[in-house]
């Protein structure tokens, strides 16, 4: 069977990284159909808009969509409707993709990396589920209003509406919980319940779901907390489960915490396995169209593709040891050089970990 594959290459490096990852994806041997089209602010220059019809109807015929980045400081002047970042979103919302994971590992290789002692993060590998379809990116109603009366009374105000709904809760749960069931099994919920009607509501339907997991451990965390424990003692945590709007931030703290937010992927799934797979990373336009990011995240995006939307675990190993093996053979783009190190371009790290899968 032909699996089908959206590439989306984007703006900034995201043609380089994901020219990298379809020649490994290319290298394995498996029947696979990739498409490549464009998104963002590169879609919008073609087509005037950064998500176009066709984009959008060949990512939802497609298994799994393998995605660059988007962005740039030249479409910050756009109306909001067509700057590239709605892109990714029309791309969630219209798939449906609920369920965003993004692993935050520390490579026993890269320790110095961190800005954090090494006996903080040294075998740090933490587990973000982010809901990433729902929460006040999407809550409706939202704009620039005039108060009616208070305090304000006359002036102009901007709004926006946080919402869950019981099943979008309860879904994100169930990712979550069957994520820690496959690790530690110690699952994080966080929230902002002292606060929030929201995070209220939420924390009571986790409680909830966790009746049908009692061999996973459940707590609880307000976001601020949390934000904190993620400095002090990460390797506290295992899979932390959260709203879209906390995931969004956490996330990117998480990344950080190993140092090489070039080397993480993530998977942003939907109900039916259809998924889109992204490094966390943003399109750094600085460094754009000189060969020298690092295409490892993207590598590691395309064995997850594998791993949740192609049921080829073995595949998605396979990359995932060979990207280990270049770093141990201390190969290294510029992000996560070090002393000593050999000093690779973004294609040569790609020939590189092809040579390191036969
Ligand atoms: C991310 C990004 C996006 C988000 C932006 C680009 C809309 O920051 O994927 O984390 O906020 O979700
Ligand atoms: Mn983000």
């Amino acid at each position: 069977m032909t699996h089908k594959i959206a590439v989306l290459p984007g703006d900034g490096i995201g043609p380089e990284i994901t020219e990298q990852a379809q020649r490994v994806l290319g290298a394995l041997g498996l029947d696979l159909e990739m498409t490549v089209a464009p998104v963002g602010g590169a879609a919008y220059d073609l087509h005037g808009h950064p998500l176009p019809p066709e984009t959008l109807s060949l990512a939802q015929r497609s298994d799994a969509v393998l995605f660059g980045a988007v962005g740039d400081w030249k479409y910050d002047s756009l109306e909001r409707h067509l700057r590239p970042e709605q892109a990714i979103l029309g791309l969630r919302r219209a798939m449906g993709l609920f369920a965003n994971l993004r692993p935050a590992i520390l490579y026993p290789q890269l320790a110095n990396a961190s800005t954090l002692k090494p006996e903080v993060v040294s075998g740090l590998d933490i587990l973000i589920v982010r809901e990433l379809t729902g929460d006040i990116y999407f809550g409706q109603p939202r704009g620039v209003r005039t108060v009616e009366e208070g305090n304000f009374a006359g002036e102009r105000q901007g709004f926006d509406t946080m919402h869950y709904a019981e099943s979008e809760v309860r879904r994100i749960a169930h990712v979550g919980f069957q994520a820690a069931q496959k690790r530690q099994k110690r699952l994080c919920s966080v929230d902002k319940s002292n606060v929030l009607e929201t995070s209220q509501f939420w924390r009571d339907i986790m409680i909830d779901v966790a009746r049908e997991y009692p061999d996973v451990e459940l707590s609880h965390m307000y976001v601020d907390n949390a934000a904190m424990q993620l400095v002090r003692a990460p390797k506290e945590f295992d899979v932390i489960v959260t709203g879209n709007l906390f995931g969004d931030i956490l996330s990117d703290e998480a990344a950080m915490l190993t140092g090489s937010i070039g080397m993480l992927p993530s998977a942003s799934l939907n109900a039916s396995q259809q998924g889109l797979y992204e490094p966390s990373h943003g399109s750094a336009p600085d460094i754009a169209g000189q060969n020298k990011a690092n295409p490892l995240a993207t590598i590691l995006s395309a064995a997850m593709l594998l791993r949740y939307s192609l049921n080829a675990e073995d595949q998605a190993k396979r990359i995932e040891a060979a990207v280990a093996s270049v770093l141990e053979q201390g190969l290294r783009t510029g992000d996560i050089y070090e002393d000593g190190c050999q000093l690779l371009s973004t294609s040569a790290m790609g020939d590189a970990v092809l040579k390191a899968l036969r």
